[in-house]
Order: C-alpha cells, then sequence, then structure tokens
C-alpha cells in the first residue's frame, strides 16, 4: 500500500508508522514535513524520526528505503509541493493519514486555523484529484484518514455522543477545539454529500503507551502531576470529574487496524475509554502513592493536594494570577512573569480536567470490535472489586514510573528539588 501521510514529526503519527510497518507486508510512504523552527531540514527531522521508532535496525532500514520526503508549506498553493512532486502523490497514493495539527490551547484563532483547517481543506484538495484519477484510470477507491478529536465537541453538559453523520458541537473550550470543529464539519460535510471514502478517527486525551509507559509529550494531566510532585499544587479541585485519557499506542494499534485490514472506509470511530475513564481523584491518589514510594530524591516530602470545589479552585487560581501580575508590574522580576505564563498554560488545561467531558463509546467499541482486533481501550487506574480491595488492573504505575524515570521529559530537575531539600533542612537547623 501507497501512503501519504502528515504528522510524522509528532506524538502519535510515529506509533502509527511503527505499526504500518508491522501490518503491512509492502508498504511505501510519502511523509509530509516542514524545516523546523530550528532551521533543521526535512531529511534531519526524518532521520531523527525514524532514529527514535521502536522498530528494530533492520526494520528503521527498511522504512528508510521505502520513504520518499515531501517538503510542505501549508500556506502555498498546493502545499507548496513541487509539481512533479505533486502529480507524483495524485498517480500513486493510495491512502492519505492526515494527522498533523497544532495542538497547542493558547494560539490565536488566525494563526491555528492555518495548521488545523486550511491544511485540511488542502489535504482533502489532494485526495479529491487522488480519487478521481484512480476513477478514471479503474484503480482502486483511496480513503482518507482524519484524526480529529473528541474536544472538537466542546462544552456539553450532557454525555457527549456519537452523533455521526451530525455533529453539533457545543461553544468551544478553545481555539484549538473551534479549528478541529470546522475541520470536521468540512470533512463531514464531504462524507455526506458526495459519499466519499473518509474516516474520521475522535480519540480523547492521548496518554503514554500502556504496554511502556512511555510518551514523546508530557502536557496536561502530566504538567498537574509534575505540579503536585513539586508542591506547587497545594488545591486541586473536581476529583469526581473523569478524564478521558487514552494510551498512545492503543491509538495507533486501531488506526493501523483500520488502515492495514482495509475494510472500514467511511465513517467516525470515537477512541475513548467511555465509562471506564479514570477520576481526577484517581490520578491523584495514584500519583501521590507512587511518588511518595519512589521519590528519586532523599528527604523530598510531597505535600497532599486538597481538593476544593471548583468556585474557590478558580477564584484562589485567580488571585495567583492577579498576585504574580502585579509583582511583576512593581519589581520587573522575571519569575514573577513566568509564573502568570505558567497559570496561563494551566487555564488553557482546566477544561480538559476540570469540566465535565464524558464520552458514549459504544458504537465505536462495536465497529472497532468488526474490525480491529483492538475494542477497548486499556484501563488507565486499578479498580476495586466489590470488597472493597484495590485490583492492579491498569497501568498507570507505568505512566508514573516513566515520569519519574525521566525527570518528566527533563521538565524536572531533580538536582534542584534536592538542593531545594537541603536548603530548607539547614533553614530549619538555624
Ligand atoms: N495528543 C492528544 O492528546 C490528541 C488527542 C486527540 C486528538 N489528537 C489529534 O491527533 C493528531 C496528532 O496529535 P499529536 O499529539 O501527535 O500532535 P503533535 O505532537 O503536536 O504533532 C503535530 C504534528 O503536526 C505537524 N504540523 C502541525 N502544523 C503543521 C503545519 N502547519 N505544517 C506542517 N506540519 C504541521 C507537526 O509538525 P512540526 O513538527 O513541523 O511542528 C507535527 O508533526 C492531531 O490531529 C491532534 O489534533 C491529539
Amino acid at each position: 500500500m501507497i501512503y501519504f501521510i502528515t504528522g510524522v514529526t509528532g506524538t502519535v503519527v510515529p506509533v502509527i508508522v511503527e505499526e504500518l510497518m508491522r501490518k503491512d507486508a509492502d508498504p511505501k510512504f510519502y511523509f509530509a514535513i516542514r524545516k523546523d523552527n530550528d532551521g533543521n531540514g526535512i531529511e534531519y527531522r526524518f532521520e531523527s524520526v525514524v532514529h527514535s521508532l521502536d522498530l528494530d535496525p533492520a526494520e528503521k532500514q527498511k522504512l528508510s528505503e521505502r520513504s520518499t520526503l515531501v517538503e510542505i508549506d501549508v500556506e502555498r498553493e498546493k502545499l507548496g509541493i513541487a509539481p512533479e512532486m505533486y502529480s507524483d502523490l495524485v498517480k500513486n497514493t493510495e491512502k492519505i493519514l492526515h494527522g498533523a495539527a497544532d495542538v497547542r490551547f493558547d494560539r490565536p484563532y488566525e494563526e491555528i486555523k492555518i495548521s488545523n483547517v486550511v491544511f485540511s481543506h488542502k489535504i482533502y484538495d489532494l485526495f479529491d484529484e487522488i480519487k478521481n484519477h484512480r476513477k478514471q484510470n479503474s484503480q482502486s477507491d483511496a480513503t482518507l484518514y482524519y484524526i480529529s478529536t473528541g474536544y472538537a465537541y466542546g462544552i456539553y453538559d450532557k454525555i457527549i455522543p456519537e452523533d455521526f453523520p451530525d455533529f453539533k458541537p457545543g461553544t468551544p473550550d478553545n481555539t484549538y477545539a473551534q479549528t478541529k470543529a470546522e475541520a470536521k464539519i468540512f470533512i463531514l460535510d464531504k462524507i455526506n454529500r458526495l459519499n466519499d471514502r473518509i474516516v474520521l478517527f475522535e480519540p480523547t486525551i492521548i496518554g503514554g503507551a500502556a504496554r511502556t509507559g512511555k510518551t514523546k509529550t508530557y502536557n496536561l494531566h502530566y504538567v498537574v502531576l509534575m505540579l503536585g510532585y513539586l508542591g506547587k499544587l497545594p488545591f486541586f479541585t473536581a476529583a469526581d470529574n473523569q478524564q478521558d485519557i487514552v494510551p498512545v499506542d492503543w491509538v495507533a494499534d486501531v488506526i493501523s487496524d483500520i488502515m492495514a485490514k482495509n475494510e472500514f472506509h467511511q465513517g467516525v470511530l470515537r477512541l475513548a475509554s467511555g465509562p471506564d475513564a479514570a477520576t481526577v481523584g484517581d490520578v491523584h491518589d495514584a500519583g501521590y502513592e507512587y511518588f511518595t514510594a519512589n521519590d528519586p530524591v532523599p528527604g523530598h516530602v510531597i505535600p497532599k493536594v486538597r481538593f476544593v470545589p471548583r468556585w474557590f479552585f478558580y477564584f484562589m487560581i485567580n488571585v495567583q494570577k492577579m498576585f504574580n501580575q502585579a509583582m511583576y508590574k512593581i519589581t520587573g522580576k522575571k519569575k514573577y512573569r513566568k509564573m502568570v505564563v505558567g497559570v496561563r498554560l494551566l487555564e488553557g488545561y482546566f477544561p480538559y480536567i476540570t469540566r465535565y467531558k464524558v464520552f458514549e463509546n459504544s458504537k465505536s467499541t462495536q465497529l472497532l470490535e468488526k474490525y480491529t482486533n483492538y475494542p477497548k481501550a486499556p484501563i488507565l487506574q486499578n479498580i476495586k472489586d466489590k470488597n472493597g480491595n484495590l485490583v492492579k488492573k491498569g497501568y498507570i504505575d507505568k505512566i508514573l514510573a516513566d515520569t519519574l524515570e525521566t525527570g518528566w521529559g527533563g521538565m524536572v530537575d531533580y538536582a534542584r528539588v534536592a538542593a531545594q531539600v537541603a536548603g530548607t533542612r539547614s533553614n530549619k537547623v538555624k
């Protein structure tokens, strides 16, 4: 099968590529890549991705030999792809996986729209040309696979329905949700009006792998866990709220199965934990227990987080923000500015953690049962049996082990934590 793939330098798509290498006996890839902001070219970037993959050296070699790199610039006509390359893509591609998106929650609409909406329109234009070319030449139909997000539904005070072929989003939580919703409306319209072969995947929050605990990106719940570990989260809220986290390896298992088995070609597959989703309290309790028992910094005391009502929590956050803004104005000290930026980043995450977000997934589970070997997401949290005993069923300990081993991907400097512990001790002695 010949694939055109976007987003290979990201978190999720490389894991899907690993799986396609295992599941497809004769894969060939075109990868759409751009230079990065540090000036690294597309070859260098692709080599770094291949190097990082969980494949043996022979498979990595095979992947490199079977890959053609396509430099893109979303803002230019036809993605800025050189005309000869574009016509090669039209002639050869059988499946497109559009996994690229700007997943930041704090971008201005006009900026993020380019990566999330304009990009999707241009990918569809390419798909349309491929589709027509294949029809004219009596070749098998092409399929477009698009990675959307459950959070495109925005604010919902009820369970978020599986409403395909409809889509009625609520008010978006941020410009990411807004632009992903716009892209979904555009793509759905192609299915509903033109009967195109398009599959939309709708993962919820994608976290570390269930098999290894590893992740490439430590954001969202990882940041909250990190603040708890560092003692910078004296209060939190919404202990009963569900956080629908699914592991990246399951997402990749499902998407690669759907692509490689080649039997399901149209519709929406929500990739959610649904009723099995962990609560904020589950994640907190497991984190507190694990970090306290395995803390790499001797003498470091992890304070308990106190759960408070939402209104109080948001009030405290606003007080924090205003205090640091005022202190920055008065003193000009960078540490206050940093605090304000940190609080704003957290505010972007709050809707995903503290707001009611419960996802229906029964229809998708049935489809996954039929078309893949992976109908249900592995459970993150451990569960209690009917006698109230904790049963080690979840993979959360692997996630927590990875965060401690890597220091949240390098975000936590243990030497600094140790120095702070030593400083506190010597102050106490004085
Ligand atoms: N992560 C989650 O929790 C989650 C949950 C639900 C759905 N999703 C969806 O899953 C997909 C993959 O997410 P991810 O977490 O892997 O994201 P990620 O790690 O941030 O990677 C994003 C990828 O998209 C590329 N990209 C973004 N804008 C681009 C542009 N203008 N031109 C070219 N390439 C561009 C990036 O390329 P550069 O390296 O060049 O920036 C990178 O390869 C996205 O569609 C996202 O909406 C993610």
